[in-house]
C-alpha cells in the first residue's frame, strides 16, 4: 500500500494536468472510480497503480489502440521511480493492456480490472 501512496499524488497531478477540460474531467472521475471499485476486490497494490492508469492514454489523446498507448505510458511513467521490479512493471502492463480485450480471458488480476471497469461504466 505505501509505494502507491507514495506516487498517488503524481498520477493526479498527471490527471490534472491533461489541458482539454472534458477530458480531464472524465479522467479523474473516471480512475477514481476504477480504483475505488478495484479497492473493493483486491488489495494488490500494483493494481491500484493499474486502475489508476488504465486509461491514461485516451485521455491524454494518445494515438493508437487506448489499451496499448496506456500501457505504454504507465510504463515509461513507472520506471522514473526506483520503487518497481521489472515483473512488477510487467505485470502493471500486461493488466493495462488486456484490460478492454473483450474477446478473450486473461490472467486474474487482469479479468478483475476488467470487472472493475465494467462496474464504473454503469453509473
Ligand atoms: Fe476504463
Amino acid at each position: 500500500m505505501k509505494r502507491f501512496e507514495l506516487i498517488k499524488n503524481d498520477i493526479e497531478q498527471l490527471h490534472q494536468s491533461i489541458t482539454n477540460p472534458l477530458n480531464r474531467h472524465l479522467c479523474i472521475i473516471h480512475h477514481k472510480k476504477v480504483l475505488e471499485n478495484i479497492q473493493k476486490l483486491s488489495d494488490n497494490e500494483c493494481l491500484y497503480i493499474a486502475a489508476y492508469m488504465h486509461d491514461i492514454g485516451l485521455y491524454l489523446g494518445l494515438l493508437g489502440k487506448h489499451a496499448i498507448t496506456s500501457a505504454h505510458y504507465t510504463r515509461d511513467f513507472l520506471k522514473k521511480y526506483d520503487l518497481f521490479s521489472e515483473d512488477e512493471i510487467k505485470f502493471i502492463y500486461d493488466v493495462i493492456r488486456f484490460h478492454s480485450d473483450k474477446d478473450k480471458k486473461h490472467f486474474y488480476e487482469a479479468e478483475l480490472l476488467k470487472e472493475a471497469d465494467k462496474d464504473a461504466q454503469e453509473f
